[in-house]
Parts: structure tokens; C-alpha cells; sequence
């Protein structure tokens, strides 16, 4: 595939990728969704499996329905999360701001012209292997029983863990990249509150983990800086500071 490079400067990219979600209804080209997908795909993957699967909502049915669960998530998240304490230096007033955008992005998510789901799905060969009973020997040969134990015992949340770790940074570069095209958009993940409803309206099956909705257009606003802490604040040299 023959892919337009852009030729914005990364750090200028990176430091103006806002969460957009006040997008216009205008229609994405298909060839420019297609890039995007392309630059996710040039992320790295846990055993290079590259096992990213994306599903990219364009039909008004689907994404009403979407938008029904959507609400739900969004109006329980209004109610708990959203009325957390304050953090450390978090103003009331962007807290306020970022609820009245996501309460807009969702009343208008089956205006957005694409919506595209990021998933990634379970690596056969990686499971097999993982499964035989040499693997679990080569456990305890390398870290001990209790090693061996531990490892089996959090494997759940590795599993967890990896097929994030796999989804994110292709999530990332599509999201660098739309913003580097004039494209809005934000990484989401309200399925999270409903576990398998998302799925099910988007036919994903139990072996795929449905990591990211990305809601995309052109932005009605413009991408400013985003409002990020020093790096002297949030590094410690050689040992963690607590
Ligand atoms: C794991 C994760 C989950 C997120 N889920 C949502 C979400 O469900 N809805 C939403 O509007 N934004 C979501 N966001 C976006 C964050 O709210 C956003 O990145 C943050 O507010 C910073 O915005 P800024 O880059 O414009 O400063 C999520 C971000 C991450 C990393």
C-alpha cells in the first residue's frame, strides 16, 4: 500500500493530539481510515504476533445502538467516577469541561462519521505454547516452584496486561497520525463498564479483546497544546521516589 507520508514535525504532532470530541458529521474518506489503520499497524506487538483486528463502524444502525449502551456507561460514570475528589492540582473547572465534552460526544456519537474499534486477538500459537506442560516445567526449572506458582497464579492479569500492551501503541499511532491529517479524535473505552455488550453488537467473538472505541472527524474546535506536568515531576533516578 502506497502511503502518503505527512510531513508535520513528530513533536509538534504529539504535543497538540487533544482528546477531540466535538466532531463534525462530514464523511471520511475510506482511503484516509485505511492509513490511519496503516500507522497503527506499524506499532509494536507482544511477540510480534501483529495480531491487531480493527472494526470500523460507519452504518447509522450500528452505531445507534452503540450510542444506547453508550448512554448507560456514560450516565453511571457521571454518577461515580466522575464525582471522584480532586487530584493533586486538578481544577474543578477541567473536570467540568471534560464532562460537558464527553456528555456531548455522546449525544452525538451517531453523527461522527467512523468509529473505529480496536481489538486484538488471542494469539493461538502463543496460548498453545503457553498451555503445554514443558512450558510449566521450563517454569519451575527457571524460577523455582514459588516463581512458577506466582507466574501461573497472575496469569490472568498478564494476559490482560499484554493484549493491552499490544493495543495501545497501535491506538497511539492512529491517534498521532489522525492528528497529523486535521482528524479529531479521542481513545475510549466505555465497553469496559458493560463487559461483552460492545462486543456483541459488534460481532466480536470471546478470542478477541476489544481494547479502544475511537470516535473520528474532522474537529468543529482546534487541536491546542495539551496540559502536561514537567518531566522533573514525575521522574526519579535509579530508584523509585515515593
Ligand atoms: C485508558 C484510557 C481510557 C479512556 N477512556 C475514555 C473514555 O471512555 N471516554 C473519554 O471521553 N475519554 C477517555 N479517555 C481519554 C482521556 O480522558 C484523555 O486522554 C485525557 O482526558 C487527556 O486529554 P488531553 O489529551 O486532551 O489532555 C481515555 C484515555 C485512556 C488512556
Amino acid at each position: 500500500m502506497t502511503i502518503p507520508a505527512g510531513d508535520a514535525p513528530l513533536f509538534e504532532i504529539l504535543h497538540t493530539c487533544r482528546a477531540m470530541r466535538r466532531l463534525k458529521p462530514d464523511p471520511i474518506p475510506e482511503q484516509l481510515l485505511l492509513q490511519l489503520v496503516d500507522a497503527a499497524l506499524h506499532g509494536p506487538s507482544g511477540s510480534n504476533a501483529q495480531n491487531w483486528r480493527f472494526v470500523i463502524v460507519r452504518d447509522g444502525e450500528q452505531k445507534k445502538k452503540i450510542q444506547a449502551l453508550w448512554r448507560k456507561t456514560w450516565n453511571f460514570y457521571q454518577e461515580t467516577l466522575a464525582k471522584a475528589e480532586l487530584r493533586p492540582g486538578e481544577k474543578p473547572e477541567d473536570r467540568r469541561k471534560a464532562t460537558a465534552t464527553g456528555t456531548y460526544m455522546v449525544e452525538h456519537i451517531h453523527e461522527v462519521p467512523a468509529l473505529i474499534c480496536v481489538c486484538v486477538a488471542k494469539d493461538e500459537a502463543i496460548a498453545k505454547a503457553l498451555a503445554s506442560p514443558a512450558t510449566l516445567v521450563k517454569a519451575v526449572q527457571n524460577f523455582g516452584l514459588t516463581g512458577a506458582i506466582k507466574l501461573a497464579a497472575g496469569g490472568g492479569r498478564t494476559r490482560g496486561l499484554i493484549d493491552g500492551s499490544t493495543a495501545y501503541p497501535a491506538v497511539q499511532n492512529l491517534l498521532l497520525a489522525a492528528r497529523a491529517l486535521g482528524l479529531g479524535a479521542v481513545l475510549t473505552t466505555p465497553h469496559f463498564f458493560v463487559p461483552g455488550q460492545f462486543e456483541e453488537v459488534l460481532g466480536i467473538p470471546s478470542t478477541v479483546t476489544l481494547a479502544a472505541v475511537i470516535p473520528l472527524g474532522y474537529p468543529m474546535g482546534k487541536f491546542g497544546p495539551v496540559k502536561r506536568p514537567h518531566p522533573r515531576e514525575v521522574v526519579s533516578w535509579d530508584h523509585y521516589a515515593k
